[in-house]
C-alpha cells in the first residue's frame, strides 16, 4: 500500500511536470511551525520541483503559493490569516493556485472559517495527506474544482517522497511522528495523531544517502523522540547508536524528548559517543509539581531535577535547554516561584519561553481559572531577566576554552565572517577564509555577545 501510494503519486507528479513544462512557473512557500512542520515542507518543495515549478521567495512572481501552518499558539495561527490577506492580489494578478495545509487544516473550527471567509483558497490538506499533495494539485488543474483533502484518521507512514532540503550541510530527518502524551495545554495530539515510529532501516537508510551527499549533521526529529520504537528491543537509544556508526555523518543532534521516558540507556548512549552532541533540549514546562499535574506531565518538580542532575552528572559539560510555559491556568505566585527556583538551580544553556495560550479542543482551555494578560506578561519579563542574566554568566565560561564548531556559512551580519554552531549548539563567529565552511574546526572563544560567541580560528581538525 505505502509503496503503491508513493508509486501513484510520482504518476501524477509525471502528468503535472507534463502541463507544466513548457512553462516557468513558480512556486512560493511559508512555513509557519516546527522542525517537523519545516521537515514537510522540505517533503513539499520536492514534490513542486519535481513537477517543473521553480522555488520564487518573491510571493507577488508566484504561481503557486503555499502556506505550511502551525497551530501550537494563536500567534501561529494569526500569521496565517494575515497572509491570507496579502493573498488574495496575487491571485487576481497571477492566477495563482492558492493551498494551505499543516497542523492547522486538522483543526475543524479552523477549516470551517476557511471555506466561509476565504474562498479564493484553492487546496486544502492536512497533515496525514501531505504526501497526496501531487493527486490534489493535479485534480485543481483538470477540475478547476476546490479540493479539501484532509484525514482525521493518522495517515500510514509514506518512504520515498522526493525531497528538497534547505540546507546542504545539515539535516532535519523525521524518525517519528504523532504524539501519545496529551499535555493538557497542547493542540499536537489532535491534529499530529497518535505515535508511529519509521522503520530502522528507512531511518539509516535515508542518513546514509545524506552522508554520501556530503552532510555532516542530522538532527533527529519527533514529538517524543525518546518513545521511538522501530521494534520489539529496538528504541531510541540502539537508533542513535546505529546513527553514530554512518561514516561522513559528524554530529547527531534530536528534538523533543520528554522527561519521562528519559532513560538511563538514552543517557548512557549521549555519553558514550562523540558524535553524538552533548546538548540535551529537557522540556521543562513548568517548576510547580502542582501545574505539572495539571499539565499531565507526569513527573514532579523534584522528578525533573533529579533527571537533569543525573544528566549533568553523567554527560560532563552537557548543554541543558529547556521549554517553559508562563501563565497555565490556575498557576499562582508560589507556582511560577517554584519555575524560577528550577530555571536558578539548573542553568539553562537556553531557555525557550512560551505565554500560555489557549487552544480549543484542549483539555486546559476548558479549565475556569485563567490567567489574566497583564499577569503572564509580568511573570514572563521576569522569567526572561533571569533567563538573560542567566545567559550571560554562562557565556563567560567559555571564554577561553577550544570548541568544536561546525562552519555553516557566512555570518548573517556580516559577509566578512564565518558563523557556526559549538557542540552545545550556541553560535560561534570567527574570522577565517570561506574554505572552511562546511568543516567541523577547532576555534578558541574569545568574547561573548549574549546570543553569539566571538572566536579565533585554532586548528582545522578535518580538513
Ligand atoms: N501555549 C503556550 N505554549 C505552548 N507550547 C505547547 N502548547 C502551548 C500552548 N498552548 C509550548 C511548549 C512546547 C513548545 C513546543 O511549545 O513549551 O514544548
Ligand atoms: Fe506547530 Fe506542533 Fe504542528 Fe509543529 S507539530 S507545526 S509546533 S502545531
Amino acid at each position: 500500500m505505502n509503496s503503491n501510494e508513493v508509486e501513484m503519486q510520482k504518476e501524477y507528479i509525471k502528468k503535472i511536470y507534463e502541463i507544466n513544462k513548457a512553462k516557468n512557473l513558480k512556486y512560493y512557500i511559508l512555513t509557519m511551525g516546527c522542525s517537523l512542520n519545516e521537515n514537510d515542507s522540505e517533503k513539499i518543495c520536492g514534490m513542486l520541483e519535481e513537477m517543473n515549478y521553480t522555488r520564487t521567495d518573491n510571493m507577488d512572481e508566484a504561481n503557486f503559493i503555499v502556506f505550511n501552518t502551525c497551530c501550537i499558539r494563536e500567534n501561529a495561527e494569526d500569521k496565517l490569516f494575515g497572509k491570507l490577506g496579502e493573498v488574495k492580489k496575487f491571485k487576481k494578478q497571477n492566477n495563482a493556485i492558492i493551498a494551505i495545509g499543516g497542523c492547522m487544516m486538522q483543526e475543524k473550527h479552523i477549516i470551517k472559517k476557511l471555506k466561509e471567509s476565504y474562498p479564493y483558497v484553492d487546496i486544502l490538506f492536512g497533515t496525514h495527506t501531505l504526501h497526496k499533495l501531487p493527486e490534489d494539485i493535479y485534480n485543481k488543474l483538470s477540475t478547476s474544482q476546490k479540493i479539501e483533502d484532509i484525514l482525521d484518521i493518522d495517515g500510514e507512514i509514506i518512504e520515498g517522497l522526493p525531497i528538497k532540503r534547505e540546507d546542504k550541510l545539515k539535516a532535519q530527518v523525521t524518525i517519528m511522528y504523532g504524539c501519545n502524551n496529551f499535555c493538557s495545554y497542547c493542540i499536537v495530539p489532535y491534529v499530529r495523531g497518535r505515535e508511529r515510529s519509521r522503520k530502522p532501516e528507512d531511518i539509516l537508510k535515508e542518513i546514509k544517502g545524506l552522508a554520501s551527499e556530503g552532510y555532516k549533521e542530522v538532527m533527529l526529529l519527533g514529538q517524543n523522540v525518546n518513545s521511538y520504537k522501530g521494534a520489539e528491543n529496538y528504541g531510541f537509544a540502539e537508533l542513535l547508536s546505529d546513527v553514530q556508526k554512518i561514516d561522513g555523518i559528524e554530529r547527531i543532534r534530536f528534538i523533543s524528548p520528554h522527561p519521562k521516558d528519559f532513560t538511563d540507556d538514552v543517557i548512557d548512549v549521549i555519553a558514550k559517543y562523540e558524535k553524538i552532541c552533548k546538548s540535551v533540549h529537557l522540556p521543562l514546562q513548568s517548576g510547580s509539581s502542582k501545574i505539572l499535574k495539571e499539565m499531565n506531565r507526569k513527573y514532579t518538580k523534584e522528578q525533573f531535577l533529579n533527571l537533569a542532575y543525573k544528566i549533568k552528572e553523567k554527560i560532563p559539560n552537557v548543554a541543558l535547554t529547556t521549554d517553559i510555559i508562563v501563565g497555565f491556568p490556575g498557576e499562582t505566585e508560589e507556582d511560577f516561584a517554584d519555575t524560577l527556583d528550577v530555571v536558578e538551580k539548573l542553568k539553562f544553556e537556553q531557555v525557550f519561553m512560551f505565554i500560555y495560550s489557549r487552544r480549543v479542543g484542549t483539555v486546559a482551555d476548558t479549565m475556569e481559572n485563567q490567567i489574566p494578560e497583564e499577569i503572564k506578561h509580568k511573570r514572563f519579563d521576569k522569567l526572561k531577566a533571569l533567563v538573560e542574566s542567566q545567559i550571560e554568566e554562562n557565556n563567560k565560561k567559555y571564554i577561553g576554552t577550544i570548541q568544536k564548531v561546525l562552519i555553516d556559512g557566512t555570518s548573517k551580519t556580516n559577509e566578512n565572517t564565518l558563523s557556526g554552531r559549538t557542540d552545545s549548539n550556541k553560535v560561534v563567529v570567527i574570522e577565517a577564509d570561506k574554505s572552511y565552511i562546511g568543516k567541523l574546526v577547532e576555534v578558541k572563544i574569545t568574547e561573548d555577545c549574549l546570543w553569539y560567541l566571538k572566536g579565533k580560528l585554532a586548528n582545522a581538525l578535518r580538513k
